[in-house]
């Protein structure tokens, strides 16, 4: 089935016959069973319900995996997969990384014992020198948050090949709709939810996809035993969301490009990170893995004093921290998303005072585009 009915028809409700269109929330903390060590599949919603499991369904489907947990966010997720690891165990992750789960290594799975080394996973060679025999896992972000940097996901699962070590990608950005990283040889896909395939800024979600059944079990014992698991009525928006997934991603991806080639153009921007860009340094790598280059765009604008005018000036666009919704929306990485991460880090991977991120929405680009014409002034 192609992906854009997928969507819309990407699992079945295996617990009613009535007909309806739209499977019920099953607003239920618990479930009652027939009789001593019987069960109707359901016990506990911590441990699973059905309209969770509808949408983890999906999620598997669009994935390509075997079995999907659904998180109360997107740090759920990362924080469930950290827990896979004891003490001693080393994990390489990619060096340009949303600083959430930069702050979840260096403050929670630092103090658990895991050693984090940092490594441009973009670039092979400093991933392969970061190896170790302790090394359990690598952690990609690709496109990474906010500097838009790809790896070869393929490139670095052969890397690993037979070494015991887990691929984990974070497919926020791009989504199964354009990115499928389990058929490019990843282990686990981590999704914020709360992004695109909610896509309407309303819902926080996270989710952890597993391609092996061992690594799906280790998961799903952490996932009941922590209990961070996403509510019945989140999990029926979220997956209201994903049917729409197609016509949003295409729509916001098109308006991405035409907006990324005119700030290129703007003379008070200096540079413009872009994944579809025809001399972004990974585009080759993008067009090989990616059937599309999504609609995160971060800039880098002349002064700070220019980033001050666009976030006070803009109208339309909303200066906020999230990104993936219909909604445009626009972030100041150092002082949001970033402003738990040590200045001189931040500074390292080019996150600066000068640095914004967008996310383009659903509105019409033009009026996009006269919005930051007029914040430019
Ligand atoms: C790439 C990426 N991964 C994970 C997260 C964390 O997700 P959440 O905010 O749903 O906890 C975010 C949040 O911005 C993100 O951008």
């Amino acid at each position: 089935m192609n992906i854009r009915t997928l969507c819309i028809h990407g699992a079945v409700d295996k617990t009613q016959n009535t007909g309806a269109v739209v499977p019920p929330v099953y607003q239920t903390a618990t479930f009652s069973h027939p009789g001593v060590g019987q069960t109707l599949g359901y016990d506990y919603t911590r441990l699973q319900n059905p309209t969770r499991e509808f949408l983890e369904n999906i999620i598997t489907n669009l994935e390509h995996g075997r079995e999907t947990m659904a998180f109360s966010s997107g740090m759920a997720a990362v924080s469930n997969f950290m827990e896979l690891f004891e003490p001693g165990d080393e994990l390489i992750a990619c060096e340009d990384l949303y600083g959430g789960s930069i702050r979840l290594f260096e403050n929670i799975s630092q103090k658990n014992g895991v050693v984090i080394r940092y490594a441009k996973t973009w670039d092979l060679e400093d991933v392969s020198g970061k190896i170790t025999k302790r090394t359990k896992a690598v952690f990609v972000e690709t496109p990474t948050n906010p500097m838009m940097h790809v790896t070869d996901i393929a490139a670095v699962a052969e890397l690993i090949k037979g070494k015991n070590i887990l691929l984990a990608v974070d497919n926020t950005f791009l989504t199964p709709y354009f990115q499928q990283p389990l058929l490019l040889g990843a282990d686990v896909v981590i999704h914020s939810g709360t992004k695109y395939l909610g896509g309407h800024n309303d819902t926080l979600a996270g989710f952890l996809v597993a391609k092996g059944q061992l690594v799906a079990d280790r998961l799903r014992f952490i996932y009941k035993t922590v209990g961070a698991v996403l509510s019945p009525f989140d999990s029926f928006l979220i997956a209201r969301g994903i049917k729409t997934l197609a016509v949003r991603m295409d729509k916001q991806s098109e308006s991405a490009a035409i907006l990324a080639e005119w700030l290129l153009g703007r003379e008070k921007i200096k540079k413009v990170h872009f994944v579809g860009l025809p001399d972004h340094p990974d585009i080759e790598v993008t067009k090989r893995q990616s059937s599309g280059f999504g609609s995160m765009i971060s800039f880098e604008a002349d002064s700070e004093q220019t980033v001050f005018q666009i976030l006070e000036r803009l109208k339309l666009v909303q200066f906020a921290e999230s990104l993936g919704g219909v909604d445009s929306l626009i972030t100041y990485p150092l002082t949001q998303t970033h402003a738990d991460v040590a200045r001189r880090q931040n500074e390292k991977n080019g996150i600066t005072d000068r640095l914004l991120r967008l996310s383009v929405g659903l509105e019409d680009v033009d009026d996009i585009i006269a919005d930051f014409t007029q914040a430019l002034e």
